[in-house]
């Protein structure tokens, strides 16, 4: 990551150095996939903090981007993530071939588009203070959260994994299955974590009138749920052997993790 974003003594420095905090320190880095997946990762959540989205001071333990710097700051910070990550699929060869390379910008790029995580975040947004119902959800958290997360795991197989048809299949399953678990947990974090292990600011979403799986099925069968979508994930790797243990350790972590 250090490489692929511009030094902080290059000018504009101040939107140099607010790109560094964004991204740098912290976060999961689940999405081993690619740097690209990262930095459209880093710019969702600077956005998604916003106070003309969820108003968050608190990410990964730190003021949130706007925060620390300001708004215009931290909106720009976001535009030049999304397009540094599209420049890193350009500069880098990652796959065998250019049509590969070329079907990764496009994937990537549907993916962080308006149907799939921006319309998401769009749903999220125009959902408050509703009570949607548990494939309403379903529909919301499988675009903002998992989009991201099934592009990272396709991005991934076109890396030269010479995954067939089928298989290509069931990895595309095991991601939207984790994808949906991500968001689940999310939820509940936010409702029983606390601000100091998450390292955002917890019980926000009832807080903001947020329809989450706890607001609609409550705690314990939210947690239930994200056991289920990982037990489903795992059976869609059964075919996989040894070559997916790193996967199963993600959906591991994705379920058991507490921040
Ligand atoms: C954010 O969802 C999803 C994206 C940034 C696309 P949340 O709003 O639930 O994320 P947190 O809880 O602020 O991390
Ligand atoms: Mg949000
Ligand atoms: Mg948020
Ligand atoms: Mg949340």
């Amino acid at each position: 990551m250090r490489r692929v974003l511009p030094a902080p003594d290059i000018a504009p420095q101040r939107l140099h150095q607010a790109l560094r905090y964004a991204v740098l320190e912290g976060g999961k880095r689940v999405a081993l996939a690619g740097a690209a997946v990262e930095l459209i990762h880093a710019y969702s959540l600077v956005h998604d903090d916003l106070p003309c989205m969820d108003d968050d001071v608190l990410r990964r333990g730190k003021p949130t981007c706007h925060v620390e710097y300001d708004e215009p700051t931290a909106l720009l910070v976001g535009d030049a993530l999304h397009s540094l990550a599209f420049q890193v699929l350009g500069d880098y060869r990652l796959a065998e071939d250019a049509k590969t390379q070329l079907e990764m910008v496009k994937l990537l790029a549907a993916a962080a588009g308006s149907r799939g995580m921006a319309g998401g975040q769009a749903i999220d947004l125009e959902s408050v203070g509703k009570a949607l119902t548990v494939t309403e959800l379903e529909f919301m958290h499988i675009h903002k959260t998992g989009a991201i997360i099934r592009a990272s795991a396709l991005l991934g197989a076109r890396c030269g994994s010479g995954l067939g048809p089928r298989e290509l299949g069931q990895l595309d399953l095991f991601a939207k299955l984790i994808g949906l678990a991500f968001q689940v947990v999310d939820d509940v974090l936010d409702a029983e974590g606390s601000t100091a292990t998450l390292g955002k600011t917890a019980g926000k979403d009832a807080k903001d009138h947020k329809p989450t799986y706890v607001s609609a099925i409550g705690v314990a069968r939210a947690r239930e749920l994200a056991q289920e979508l990982r037990q489903n994930a795992l059976d869609a790797l059964a075919g996989f052997g040894e070559r997916a243990l790193r996967l199963r350790q993600i959906a591991d972590f994705i379920v058991l993790r507490k921040f």
